[in-house]
């Protein structure tokens, strides 16, 4: 999910090898992106988080969307219904194992694997699809050499992208982003709801022209497919 050139051209691979276009746009219809009139710093509370203000101190101009997926909660795995009724955060864990350790993720994490995997600095962070399929991603996770886990509530994970976690955990970076995962059920109107939501930026120097965003054209429009494969594929983890 980071900006790099490379993560770019693998969220293309991603997306064209997993499904044929056509069968893609089938496939990811019941996820929608909000509208951005509808998820701005204004009004998304992501942007008054203390990490965003950490890694953006300059308040660099940003590329943000957020895809949502609704789901009937009769179609869920029951224990995970339940344990959210309870305020436990397994449905949450669950939609996060789905995406790091589903098809959606596989090419970009051969990819990361092949590169950054070894016995001694990156042994301790989460590589095969086991691994991925059973975390519940608490706070210091890091996924495969190019996320860690900065926070977690018993409905939302909350990410950092940009670089190894190894490099500058603490500072800024000139390509970072935040990627928040989330799950929320609504037991009155019977669904649940998944959200991903991404922030990217400039976090090292200042952007002179507030109007350049870090993501636009056929990047963002890559990223907006690649979101929803996450969004489509972490649903085998959820459903019963
Ligand atoms: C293991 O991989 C990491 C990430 O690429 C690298 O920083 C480190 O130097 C590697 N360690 C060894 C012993 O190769």
């Amino acid at each position: 999910m980071a900006p790099s050139l490379l993560s770019r051209t693998l969220q293309g691979v991603a997306v064209t090898s997993v499904a044929s276009v056509g069968a893609f746009f089938v496939w990811t219809k019941h996820s929608q992106m909000t509208p951005l009139d509808r998820f701005t710093p204004a009004t998304e509370p992501l942007f008054r988080s203390p990490w965003y203000s950490k890694f953006n101190p300059l308040q660099n101009p940003t590329t943000h969307d957020e895809c949502i997926r609704r789901i009937p909660l009769f179609k869920l795995r029951p224990e995970l219904v339940e344990d959210a009724q309870k305020g436990g955060s397994k449905l949450v864990e669950a939609f996060s194992q789905g995406i790091w350790g589903g098809p959606g993720y596989a090419i970009q994490r051969l990819y990361l694997q092949r590169k950054y995997r070894n016995d001694t600095t990156t042994a301790h962070q989460l590589w095969t699809p086991e691994e991925l399929k059973t975390s519940t991603y608490d706070k210091g996770t890091e996924i495969t050499d190019h996320f860690v886990v900065l926070d977690k509530t018993p409905s939302s994970i909350l990410i950092r992208c940009g670089d190894s976690p190894l490099h500058n955990p603490d500072t800024n970076r000139p390509s970072d982003g935040l990627f928040e995962i989330s799950a929320t059920t609504d037991l009155n109107q019977g669904f649940a709801e998944f959200r991903l939501k991404s922030i990217f930026y400039q976090g090292e120097g200042e952007v002179p022209d507030k109007t350049k965003q870090p993501m636009t054209g056929y990047m963002l429009y890559l990223h907006t497919l690649y979101t929803k494969l996450w969004m489509e594929s972490a649903m085998s983890r959820v459903k019963q």
